[in-house]
């Protein structure tokens, strides 16, 4: 029996100042004035139009992504989320996070944030080298990455994550480990280490920048960094998140552990468990800002809607689920996806064998060797 797992809110803003060489996000650089207000219209349109999959459930996370959301002024995100807390239930105190680029962040914005009712903020730093900021196309220096994340600390945002990422064309070891430890010093409550992918579709896959480290050399980054950052109290709970004692991202755990979440905004993605349906929704929005902003609150505002077949399920909770260090329950495996742990038996039979995954009272936990070749460990889960 599928149960009906914890609801986040996931809403898209799709604007950048300048789009980054590495970036396959849904986000697309700001000619001119950017609608503000018509697209929290079209944000509270998409809203209503969804709102009845999830009639009676509680939010439990919101997360502003991007694109970059620290574009849009304070009054926009307090209109949005005014309107969302009175169509949704939300939990006491839950999460809200919103992502900043640091060439963003002006003086008094993140008090209004904060009173506004976001309590959490991330920051795309990215590294703190500036000849590399540079290179990945960035619009800001780390002076200015200093600077955002003291504004932000001086408006009472104790609780942010830094961004980082590591195997950065022309990076050595010691560089990556210099970020580490420049991050450490602004005294984040998470850090998210990002290995730098060369993604279909950018202009890094078609002209790959010279200087790329090596899979070895990249490895070592990530086992030092992680080490640097486990010195500092941080713990490494899925493949790229660390976090400090109870500063672990609730929006993100609940993707991981193959929760529910409503997308709203250009391109956001969506997952619904239909209870009385036993059915699992996927659903996402138009991608062009402006063909979302003319369409938004109508059926024609959806990109698509697919179910997730029982048979495609094992597949797709182990891509979430098997990111996570501690694994997951096998219990929980069950009433995320109404399937019986017997349906992955052979493949936790073959993961075991290979020294990928340890079984143990009914938990699911990835060895030293399954955490470096997850997507190894997740194909075995891939439908025939
Ligand atoms: C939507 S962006 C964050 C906020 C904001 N847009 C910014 O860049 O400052 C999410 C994060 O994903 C990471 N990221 C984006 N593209 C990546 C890639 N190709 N490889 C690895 N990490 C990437 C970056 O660390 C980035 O901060
Ligand atoms: S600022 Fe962030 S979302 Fe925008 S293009 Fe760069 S990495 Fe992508």
């Amino acid at each position: 029996m599928l149960a009906t797992p914890p609801l986040s809110l996931y809403v898209h803003l799709p604007w950048c100042v300048r789009k980054c060489p590495y970036c396959d996000f849904n986000s697309h650089e700001a000619r001119g004035a950017l609608p503000f207000a018509a697209y929290v219209d079209a944000l509270i349109a998409d809203l209503d139009h969804d709102l009845p999959l999830v009639w009676g459930r509680t939010v439990q996370s919101v997360f502003f992504g991007g694109g970059t959301p620290s574009l849009f002024p304070a009054e926009a995100i307090d209109a949005f989320l005014q309107a969302a807390s009175a169509r949704l239930r939300f939990a006491p105190g839950l999460e809200i996070t919103l992502e900043t680029n640091p060439g963003t962040a002006e003086h008094g914005r993140f008090e209004h944030y904060r009173a506004a009712g976001v309590n959490r903020i991330s920051f795309g730093v990215q590294t703190f080298d500036d000849a590399c900021l540079q290179r990945l196309g960035r619009i800001h220096d780390s002076a200015q990455a200093d600077a955002a994340i003291k504004l932000a600390q001086d408006a009472g945002f104790d609780n942010f994550n830094i961004d980082l990422m590591y195997a950065l064309p022309g990076q050595t070891l010691a560089m990556a480990e210099h970020d580490i430890a420049r991050a450490l010093t602004l005294q984040p409550a998470h850090i998210s280490h990002y290995q730098l992918t060369l993604e279909p579709n950018t202009v890094f896959a078609v002209k790959p920048p010279a200087g790329i480290p090596d899979e070895d050399a990249s490895w070592d980054m990530q086992e030092r960094c992680q080490a640097l950052l486990a010195e500092a109290g941080f713990t490494q709970y899925e493949v790229s998140a660390y976090a400090r004692p109870g500063r672990q991202c609730a929006h993100n755990l609940n993707y991981w552990h193959f929760g529910d979440y409503l997308g709203i905004g250009a391109g956001a993605h969506g997952k619904l468990t239909l209870g009385a349906a036993q059915s699992i929704l996927r659903r996402w929005k138009v991608k062009r800002p402006a063909e979302y902003l003319a369409k938004a609150g109508t059926p024609a505002a959806i990109g698509g809607d697919e179910a997730i077949e029982p048979r495609r399920r094992p597949f797709d909770y182990m891509l979430n689920a098997l990111r996570l260090v501690e694994g997951f329950a096998l219990g929980e495996f069950e009433a995320r996806t109404g399937l019986a742990r017997a349906a992955i038996a052979p493949q936790l039979e073959q993961a075991t064998e290979r020294g990928w995954l340890d079984i143990q009272a009914g938990r699911v936990v990835p060895t030293d060797l399954g955490r470096r070749f997850t997507n190894d460990v997740i194909a075995l889960f891939l439908e025939d």
